[in-house]
């Protein structure tokens, strides 16, 4: 299976369920497992989040860019935003490392999303933005093989 997408959206919270939802919908097609659509889904909103709330402060004239892929069963998912850039990226990835614990962050998205993923990367230039990087294999299961009614 082979597709690609792209998806522009206001950095608002509001859109966090629309990415999320949009990439469960995206990988329908490949029969994922609930787990690996939970999975998938939390790493979606940790990266789009972390663009809305770190990257823009929340600025909602700004756009968050989310691009997928699909390359056979492997899942590449790539989130953008031309905000405020990480400084020590090393730092930021550190679990319960958060430059926001005034908003009650526990500074663990990345590190849930660097467990959930078999691939997590971070490209970020300080003052220019930040690009995540995920891949994932989906185990692959066509539907109803096997099954007797
Ligand atoms: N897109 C981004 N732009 C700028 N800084 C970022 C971005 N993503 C992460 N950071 C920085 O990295 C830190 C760690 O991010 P992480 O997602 O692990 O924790 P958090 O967002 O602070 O808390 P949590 O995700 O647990 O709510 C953030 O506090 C922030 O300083
Ligand atoms: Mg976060």
């Amino acid at each position: 299976m082979k597709n690609k997408m792209e998806l522009k959206f206001a950095a608002t919270l509001e859109n966090e369920s629309l990415a999320r939802s949009s990439v469960s919908i995206f990988i329908a097609p490949l029969n994922p497992t609930l787990e690996e659509i939970g999975e998938i889904k939390t790493i979606v909103s940790e990266a789009v989040s972390n663009a809305i709330i770190h990257g823009y402060n929340f600025d909602d004239e700004k756009y968050v860019t989310l691009k997928c892929e699909l390359n056979g069963n492997l899942l590449s998912i790539v989130v953008i935003d031309y905000g405020k850039g990480i400084k020590d990226v090393e730092e930021a990835k550190t679990p319960h490392y958060s430059t926001r614990p005034d908003l009650e962050r526990a500074g663990m998205g990345m590190t849930i999303m660097e467990t959930l993923s078999d691939y997590f990367e971070v490209v970020s230039v300080y003052g220019m933005g930040s690009k995540i990087i995920i891949k994932k294999e989906l185990q692959h299961v066509d539907s109803y093989e096997g099954e007797t009614i």
